[in-house]
C-alpha cells in the first residue's frame, strides 16, 4: 500500500477522517478518529482510573492496528493530563503497513487532535520507539504482521485495543486462530490482573471466536451511532455486562455460529466447548448438533479442555 491509496474524507456525521481506497473503508466512521478513540477505547477501558489506581507496575496497552494512531495518541493524551501522577504507561502498537501513518503525518493539519504530537509520530515512524519528555510514557511499534509478532511478545497487556479493518477485508485478524494467539499473551489465571479487550465489532462469529479462544465476552458501550461494541476479558468479573442467556439462545439459532476459520477445527468440538463455557454454565439446552454444511471438510484440531473454572485457549496441533 502507498500514500496514494488513502484520501481525506468527511464521515457521515461530518467529521474528518481517512478512506483507504483499496479496501474502500472509511476509518472511524461515523464519529471521526478522536471521538471514536476516546469513547470506544480510552474511556471505555477506564484508562485514566487505571493509571491512578495505585498499582506500581507499568500499564501495558496492546494497540492492535496502529493505523492513523488515533487510539495511541488519545491514550498518550490521557496519560499526559495526569502529569507526574500515576503509573507509567507502555503502549505497544502493531502495524503491518505504515503508509497510513505516513499519510496521516503529511495531513496532520487536517486533524486538530494531532497538534503537539508530530514529534512523537515522527519518532514512532522513524525509530519505532518514543518516550515522553517526562519519561512516564513509552510507546513502541511492532512493525509487521500481528499474527507473527504476537508469538514473540513478552509483556502481557492489561488493555487491548483491537482495531483492524472490518472482517470483510481483514478476516484473518478476526479468527479463532488470531484470538487464541492473543489469549496466550494475556493474563493466565484468575489471580493475575485481568486483560480487557475492546473492539467495535459485535459480529456473532467474532464473539464466538473470542469465547472459544478462552475469553469471557460482554456488551461494550454504545459509541456514536453504534448501539453496542464488544468488551472481552480474561476475567468474568471485570465485564460490566456479560453477554446474556438471550445472546446465547440467539447464538444457538444463528446460522453464523462458528468463527471464520472454523474449517480448521472440529466444529462439533467447537460447539461443545462453547456450551461448556463457564459464562453459560447452567444454561440449557447445552448442546445442539451442527448443520451438515458446517460439518464438511473438517480437520480435527481442537483439544477440548475443562472450562469449568477458567477457560484456557484452544490448543492447535
Ligand atoms: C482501521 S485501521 C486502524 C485505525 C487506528 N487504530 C487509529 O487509531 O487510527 C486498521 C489498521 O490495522 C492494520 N492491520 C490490519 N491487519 C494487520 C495485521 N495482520 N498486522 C498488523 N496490522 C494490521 C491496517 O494496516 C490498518 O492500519
Amino acid at each position: 500500500m502507498s500514500l496514494s491509496d488513502f484520501e481525506i474524507v468527511q464521515t457521515t456525521t461530518g467529521a474528518t477522517s481517512i478512506r483507504n481506497k483499496i479496501v474502500n473503508e472509511i476509518m472511524h466512521n461515523p464519529i471521526g478518529p478522536w471521538q471514536e478513540a476516546n469513547a470506544l477505547y480510552v474511556e471505555q477501558s477506564g484508562l485514566r482510573l487505571r493509571l491512578q489506581n495505585g498499582r506500581t507496575n507499568d500499564l501495558v496497552i496492546y494497540d492492535i492496528g496502529l493505523g492513523a494512531a488515533s487510539n495511541a495518541v488519545a491514550s498518550i493524551h490521557c496519560a499526559l493530563t495526569l502529569g507526574q501522577a500515576g503509573r507509567r504507561l507502555h503502549i505497544i502498537s502493531f502495524e503491518n503497513n505504515l503508509a497510513l501513518l505516513e499519510f496521516t503525518l503529511l495531513n496532520a493539519h487536517e486533524f486538530s487532535h494531532l497538534t503537539g504530537y508530530s514529534e512523537a509520530l515522527e519518532a514512532i515512524l522513524r525509530d519505532h520507539h518514543w518516550t515522553s519528555p517526562c519519561g512516564r510514557i513509552v510507546w513502541d511499534l511492532r512493525a509487521g504482521d500481528f499474527l507473527d509478532l504476537i508469538d514473540q511478545e513478552t509483556s502481557y497487556p492489561e488493555i487491548v485495543y483491537f482495531d483492524p479493518y472490518s472482517p470483510s477485508v481483514n478476516e484473518d485478524m478476526w479468527t479463532l486462530s488470531c484470538f487464541t494467539k492473543l489469549r496466550l499473551r494475556c493474563a493466565a489465571a484468575e489471580g493475575q490482573e485481568a486483560t480487557d479487550l475492546f473492539t467495535y465489532s459485535i459480529a456473532t462469529p467474532i464473539r464466538a471466536a473470542m469465547f472459544l479462544a478462552g475469553f469471557y465476552v460482554g456488551y461494550g458501550l454504545p459509541t456514536g451511532l453504534k448501539v453496542e461494541t464488544t468488551h472481552a476479558s480474561t476475567h468474568l468479573n471485570t465485564l460490566n455486562q456479560p453477554l446474556s442467556e438471550r445472546w446465547y439462545e440467539r447464538w444457538q439459532r444463528s446460522d453464523k455460529q462458528l468463527p471464520f476459520d472454523a474449517e480448521n477445527y472440529d466444529s462439533l468440538a467447537l460447539q461443545r466447548r462453547m456450551a461448556q463455557h463457564s459464562q453459560f454454565n447452567g444454561m440449557s439446552p447445552m448442546w445442539k448438533p451442527l448443520n451438515p454444511k458446517q460439518n464438511k471438510g473438517l480437520r480435527n484440531l481442537v483439544n477440548l479442555v475443562n472450562l469449568e473454572s477458567n477457560p484456557q485457549p484452544v490448543s492447535l496441533g
